[in-house]
């Protein structure tokens, strides 16, 4: 079988392609680079021994999907490619909805025109905005996005779902992700933000290994248990192995179906900052500020769907997500 994987080198899709790869899926990646690095050909080579096809080329761009279909038989698309800063996405919506919405409607397109109707999307929690409920299942109501990189999520599913009624060939699934966090053991791929972290994760490391000064907690008055912001933290070799699972039932699955990949069980900010601590044996400073503008208070999936039907569950500890994330940043700044 052989998969194209749109935003291939970044976070998440870096960490799908070597899962892809060392169970003999071909791979093909489209990444033009704007939140990855060229580098990460060669880690994902080291880590699998497996080569792929890659193409530096923007989703946007209906020219190099010709290409890209005419030259590779793709039996199935697993959709990453977007822009994801949601800080970003309040200051330019323009570029957001522009670039996620037209890229997807592009690869859909193509995708008819050279008959392949599997797609992957990568989706977010973000979809269900603040939630009526917790632990949140697949039920509850989706919309009430605080941030256009959260719409645009959410448009896209609306997308999908109208082209799955209107062509009964497409099987799509939507995978609406809770935190990934962590980086594949090798130390090799991990998460490499622009610029100065927005996430938790990202910000702790870097405040870890002395390249940030102190960690702002986003407020300490939301109805939690500690007062911090709670969230459902999932390692991403365990997300990347939900849409290994997620091809091999797709063919099963008729039109759209959504599956929450998260483990199910919330932490707190300062949660992770003692985890993080002790894990690692940092200390890791930290002050209390205002809470940040559109974050909710709590955030966890039910996975129970994706065990049921994609037989996945999340298999990682809190214990391996603290010491890959700080691991890879520590290797990194060994090869700056
Ligand atoms: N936080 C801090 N300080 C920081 C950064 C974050 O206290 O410097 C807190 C936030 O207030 C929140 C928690 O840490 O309580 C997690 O914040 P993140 O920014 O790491 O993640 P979010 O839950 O806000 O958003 C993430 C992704 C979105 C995605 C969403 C899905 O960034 O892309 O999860 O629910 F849509």
């Amino acid at each position: 079988m052989r998969i194209l994987v749109t935003g291939g080198l970044g976070f998440i899709g870096s960490h799908t392609v070597v899962e892809l790869l060392e169970n003999n899926y071909e791979v093909v990646v489209i990444d033009n680079l704007y939140n990855s690095n060229l580098s990460v050909i060669d880690k994902i080579h080291k880590i699998t021994g497996k080569e792929f096809s890659f193409y530096e080329n923007d989703v946007c761009d209906e020219d190099a999907l010709e290409t890209i279909f005419s030259e590779n038989k793709i039996d199935a698309v697993i959709h990453f490619a977007g822009y994801k800063a949601v800080g970003e996405s309040v200051q330019k919506p323009i570029m957001y909805y522009e670039n996620n919405l037209v890229s997807t409607l592009h690869l859909c397109k193509k995708m008819i025109e050279h008959n392949c109707f599997n797609l992957i999307f990568s989706s977010s929690a973000t979809v269900y905005g603040n939630p009526e409920v917790l632990p949140i299942t697949e039920e509850c109501v989706v919309g009430g996005t605080t941030n256009p990189y959260g719409t645009t999520k959410l448009m896209i599913e609306r997308i999908l779902k109208d082209i799955c009624i209107s062509d009964n060939r497409f099987h799509v699934i939507a995978l609406r992700y809770f935190n990934p966090i962590g980086a594949h053991e090798s130390g090799l791929i991990g998460e490499v933000p622009n610029g100065i972290p927005n996430n938790l994760m990202p910000y702790i490391v870097r405040v870890a290994s002395g390249e940030l000064e102190i960690l702002s907690v986003f407020g300490n008055d939301y109805d939690t248990p500690d007062g911090t912001g709670v969230r459902d933290y999932i390692h991403v070799v365990d997300l990347a192995r939900g849409h290994l699972k997620a091809l091999e039932k797709i063919n099963d699955l008729q039109g759209i179906h959504y599956y929450n990949l998260g483990t199910g069980v919330g932490y707190s900010v300062l949660d992770l900052v003692r985890a993080f601590e002790e894990v690692n044996g940092v200390s890791v400073p930290y002050k209390i500020v205002e809470r940040r503008e559109g974050d909710i208070a709590s955030c966890y999936a039910d996975p129970t769907k994706a065990l049921q039907e994609l037989g996945w569950k999340a298999e990682k500890t809190l214990e391996d997500m603290m010491r890959d994330s700080y691991q890879f940043i520590l290797e990194e700044k060994n090869r700056e």
